[in-house]
């Protein structure tokens, strides 16, 4: 016996031949174009308005889509993807406790690179250090991306710094804000965050077994709570309207992969030399908390591996691996 296709099999190409219609388009149309019997169509077509597509008609008239929610589809996220690689599968969740958590267990499961998880809310957003990052329904995008580079795990702070240049690229591209970089990984507008980076990896002998990226980018958020609404902004807020979380994290996976590339092809000098364009602190006198440790000093440089090095007095130089900018 054939083995019957999942529900959310097809659904990005139903959405597709929909949306590509000048006219409502039949079942029959459908169920011949996408390989399907009608009755499956008439199933997917039930199961996308339970996922919020505002669509009209009937097997016998057509069907005729009106409108696509503003939700991380895996139809939207895939629709125009201009992406070799990094183009899923898109595991999509209304919410999940952490899109890390969800990416780091596929990645022991033998996901391919390129996975992305991403999810409408979290309820347990972890941030770098421990904290946690808050992530309220239908306004951010948090999104996790499995990657599986054959490279020893000292080489994790230059792709966070790589995933961080094609963040601030991307929110750039999508809002036209003059965004920036805060060591190591933080998304600034202004001096206040729009996001930030949290890599996480398994490790196996001398090598990186799997990685997960995870990004979180306050996009449409109106407002935050007390303890973040002096240091937080959002694209929206900050742009004066709101931002599409889709095109964001299209942009994101499009210019990531070209950079991951470079990165895989050890041309890290001239992503660093591109992150440099976008920081904001280097040249600056800062702070770096480290737990209850904290260092002053002239933020001279960032090292070929991702240390930022800090002038501490003439002639003395200290290398910092980890830890926060005091802002
Ligand atoms: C930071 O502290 O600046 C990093 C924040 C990273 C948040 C993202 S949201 C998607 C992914 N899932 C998580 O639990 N964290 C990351």
């Amino acid at each position: 016996m054939m083995a019957k296709p999942r529900l959310s099999q097809g659904l990005p190409e139903l959405v597709e031949a929909l949306r590509d219609a000048a006219a409502p388009v039949s079942g029959e149309t459908l169920a011949g174009g996408l390989g399907l019997s009608r009755a499956a169509v008439w199933k997917r077509m039930q199961r996308l308005k339970a996922l919020g597509y505002a669509i009209e008609g009937s097997p016998r008239r057509g069907y005729r889509l009106l409108a696509a929610p503003d939700k991380l589809l895996p139809a939207e996220v895939l629709q125009g993807l201009a992406a070799r690689y990094f183009k899923g599968p898109v595991h999509h969740y209304e919410t999940l406790p952490s899109t890390n958590d969800l990416a780091k267990e596929l990645g022991g499961q033998e996901a391919p690179e390129g996975t992305v998880v991403v999810a409408e809310s979290q309820t347990r957003g972890r941030g770098r250090l421990g904290r946690d990052w808050s992530s309220p329904p239908g306004v951010g995008l948090y999104v996790s991306l499995l990657l599986r580079p054959k490279l020893p795990p000292e080489e994790l702070p230059q792709i966070t710094l790589t995933a961080a240049v094609a963040a601030v690229k991307a929110v750039r591209k999508v809002s036209g804000l003059a965004a920036g970089i805060k060591w190591p990984n933080d998304l600034l507008w202004q001096g206040k965050k729009l996001g930030g980076i949290l890599t996480e990896m398994e490790t196996e002998a001398d090598c990186i077994r799997h990685l997960v990226v995870g990004l979180g980018v306050n996009v449409n958020n109106r407002d935050f709570p007390p303890d973040l609404a002096a240091t937080a902004t959002s694209l929206a807020l900050a742009a004066g309207g709101p931002v599409s979380r889709v095109r964001l994290l299209q942009a994101f996976l499009e210019g990531f992969e070209v950079l991951y590339e470079r990165f895989l092809a050890r041309e890290f000098a001239g992503i660093l030399k591109e992150w440099k364009e976008y920081a904001v602190t280097l040249g600056q006198w800062v702070t770096v908390r480290q737990g209850l440790k904290e260092i002053s000093g002239l933020a001279v440089e960032v090292a070929p591996d991702g240390a930022l090095l800090l002038q501490i007095r003439p002639g003395e130089i200290v290398r910092v691996t980890s830890g926060e900018l005091a802002p």
